[in-house]
């Protein structure tokens, strides 16, 4: 039976992307990681696309922002790049040309009646620390980020109201320094990778402290991806295997932005394996001061884990948690088969009744939530649009979930798809397409797919009618 769900007044209905997805790199000051990866290594990314063009936001985000409230959007986040604010990144100087694109866009949002959400980090640190000072690892480069911060605060806090420190740091900890996917491409670099964590967290609270300090009316936040572990069984060892991939993956970030201070047990395990962060108490008491106001969660896929059936030995300064927790391919799973991601719409009721039990029902909204597909141009109808049914069928099951969870007393007050308008994205570059609006490669003509359509709907309404019976 079909059921209208209706979500609370001044709901956020919205789109996620990043500077360095959607903007191409015309006119930046400095090169980021992500473009001197492409540049010195084309052959790691999807059919060699970089992110010189991206969906050519620096160009078109007058058409862009228009296209977006034609598909009803209210809120939209992207972010800005620090390798085009920041003239000198030691000074953390304002670089005028930057500052006036970022303007343009805050002035653009406005215009069209989206609430805009600026994120200060999407996996694009400038190149020149990770050479200089070895990236993340250092915290000399946390200081170097509360000054891009408070740059972007001081010139631009007064017209945006929504702050988000990261986008997804266990990204950054997992790509570049365990699993090798994102430059520098580490594998087992356990000690650094822990760090990194550190930092990351350091880094983000010290964004906060600049923020509360110019007493700006807004809000300040950051984006966390979640992945909420699901044990395979019911036997202890690995229901442990699933608590401490949770504490790894997820709340390793949670626990300071929202409580202040690190999962006990994971500072344990870290001591344990000699990889544990070098801190001091003046930083954790900047972390213990600095919480964030909300959450902006990511959920795509969820994590299927167990205990590990036989112990690894690893060569001296190589680090992995295969000894806590490993992959657990469960049968009779629903796949995103492009994507290779398990389709679970549940877990976004899990993790909204996490945040609500564990962690006082701070304010959050869903920041990323979508389905990436390939070769999408199967699905142009006559009319010269994406026909992208699956899409629609992806969010209705995943914001019925989410309706539950409100119903039931979570403080979710918004919902944000990745992404507006299909963008390029890091090594898979333009594979996946996410978007509701599409974007041709050869001419850059950006179109509204059916699931644009949909999405004006829903808000129009602010609801929908579900198939869904939970
Ligand atoms: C999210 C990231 O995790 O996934 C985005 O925040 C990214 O930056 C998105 O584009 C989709 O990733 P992919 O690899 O499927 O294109």
């Amino acid at each position: 039976m079909k059921q209208f769900l209706q979500f609370p007044q001044a709901f956020w209905w919205g789109a996620a992307t990043s500077g360095p997805q959607s903007e191409g790199s015309y006119n930046k000051k400095h090169e980021s990681l992500m473009d001197y990866w492409y540049r010195t290594t084309p052959e790691d990314f999807f059919n060699q696309v970089g992110p010189t063009v991206a969906s050519d936001f620096y160009n078109q985000y007058e058409n862009d922002f228009k296209l977006l409230k034609e598909i009803g959007l209210n809120s939209y986040r992207t972010s800005i790049q620090w390798t085009r604010l920041i003239d000198d990144l030691e000074e953390g100087s304002v670089n005028p040309e930057g500052l006036a694109f970022y303007k343009k866009i805050a002035q653009e949002a406005k215009k069209n009646d989206i609430e805009l959400v600026f994120n200060l980090h999407h996996f694009d640190i400038p190149i020149e620390l990770v050479q200089k000072y070895g990236g993340w690892t250092s915290k000399h480069v946390t200081d170097l980020f509360a000054k891009f911060a408070k740059c972007a605060f001081e010139n631009l806090g007064k017209e945006v109201k929504y702050w988000v420190t990261f986008n997804e740091p266990i990204v950054i900890v997992e790509a570049s320094y365990l699993d090798g996917h994102h430059y520098p491409k580490y594998v087992g670099h356990g000690k650094e990778a822990a760090q990194v964590m550190y930092n990351l967290a350091l880094a983000s609270a010290k964004a906060i402290q600049e923020y509360k300090k110019l007493n700006l009316d807004g809000k300040i936040g950051i984006i966390l991806n979640l992945t909420p572990s699901y044990p395979r069984s019911e036997e202890k060892e690995d229901i442990l295997a699933g608590q401490i991939a949770d504490d790894m993956l997820n709340r390793s970030f949670l626990e300071p932005a929202v409580l202040g201070h690190f999962p006990p047990r994971l500072i344990s395990l870290f001591e344990k394996e000699g990889i544990l962060w070098e801190s001091c108490e003046e930083e954790l008491q900047i972390i213990e001061e600095n919480k964030v106001d909300f959450l902006g969660l990511n959920y795509y896929h969820p994590n299927r884990v167990k205990a590990p059936e036989k112990e690894v030995k690893f060569p001296p300064g190589f680090w992995l948690p295969l000894n806590y927790f490993n992959a657990y391919q469960k049968p009779d799973i629903r796949m995103n088969p492009y994507r290779g991601w398990e389709i679970y719409p549940k877990a976004i009721y899990d993790i909204a009744m996490d945040i609500k039990n564990n962690y006082g029902n701070i304010p959050w909204y869903i920041s990323e939530n979508g389905m990436g597909v390939e070769g999408e141009e199967r699905f142009l109808g006559k009319d010269g649009i994406i026909h992208d049914t699956y899409r629609i069928d992806f969010y209705e099951e995943h914001l019925s979930w989410l309706h539950k969870a409100i119903q039931e007393g979570s403080n979710c007050f918004g919902f944000h798809a990745w992404t507006g308008i299909d963008c390029w994205s890091w090594a898979n570059a333009y594979k996946n397409r996410y978007g509701f609006i599409s974007v041709d490669l050869n001419t850059q003509k950006h179109t509204i797919k059916q699931s644009g359509r949909w999405i004006k709907n829903v808000v129009e309404q602010n609801g929908f009618e579900s198939k869904y019976e939970l």
